[in-house]
């Protein structure tokens, strides 16, 4: 992509923008109110807003590679944080896709060096739910099924911090997982009930 080009479709937007409502930018510089946290992959396909339909100010964006959410990852932590204290959003869904580059590595036998820390993660999530894995014979499928579990698991992180506990027990957030189809364009809701997550993590994660 052409750098000078991406100045070009800037100043195209802004004129288009404008003469929409002369006011549009006047009104962005007054501040946000989303209601979502999304946590998605940085894949360059899966575009967040895009994919949702989502106007700017509608959305708090956090995105890495196979939209992990570690709580020794100080940038996911603190957008968490800021996200449910003070923006207030009232759902948090964590996005992952078929064919992501980030948990298709971690099936492999690969040295990926700096991103071993990163990958090993996606592999815990593997070995967990290795029974169920290791029954399906088709890679494809077997490829498919772990970016589902990999986005419930990392709902499950999201509910592990004493930040949401804290909101979601007072029904002020909810947690989505989802899986954007790169072969349809469609979300997919994988339909987990956090009731349930949450009565099985407090055993061991209870933050109060
Ligand atoms: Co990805």
């Amino acid at each position: 992509m052409n750098i000078e080009k991406i100045f070009e479709n800037n100043r195209v937007w802004v004129q288009n923008k404008l003469s929409g409502d002369k006011h549009y930018f006047d009104n962005l510089a007054k501040g946000q109110n989303p209601e979502v946290l999304y946590i998605g992959c940085s894949d360059s396909r899966v575009t967040a807003e895009k994919l949702m339909g989502a106007k700017p100010g509608e959305v708090f964006v956090y995105r890495n590679i196979a939209n992990m959410v570690s709580s020794l990852d100080f940038s996911a932590m603190s957008v968490i944080q800021y996200a449910v204290e003070q923006l207030k959003v009232k759902h948090i869904v964590v996005v992952g896709h078929y064919q992501c580059g980030g948990v298709h590595a971690a099936m492999k036998s690969k040295d990926y060096g700096l991103l071993n820390p990163w990958f090993r993660t996606i592999r815990d999530v593997y070995r967990h739910y290795e029974a169920e894995l290791d029954i399906i014979s088709d890679d494809k499928s077997k490829y498919d099924r772990l970016v589902e579990l990999n986005v419930k698991e990392q709902c499950i992180n999201v509910l592990k911090t004493s930040i949401v506990q804290k909101a979601y027990r007072k029904k002020e957030v909810k947690i989505h997982g989802w899986v954007w189809d790169i072969h349809t364009g469609r979300l997919i809701d994988l339909k987990i009930n956090f009731d349930d997550v949450l009565n099985h993590l407090m055993k061991v994660y209870h933050l109060d």
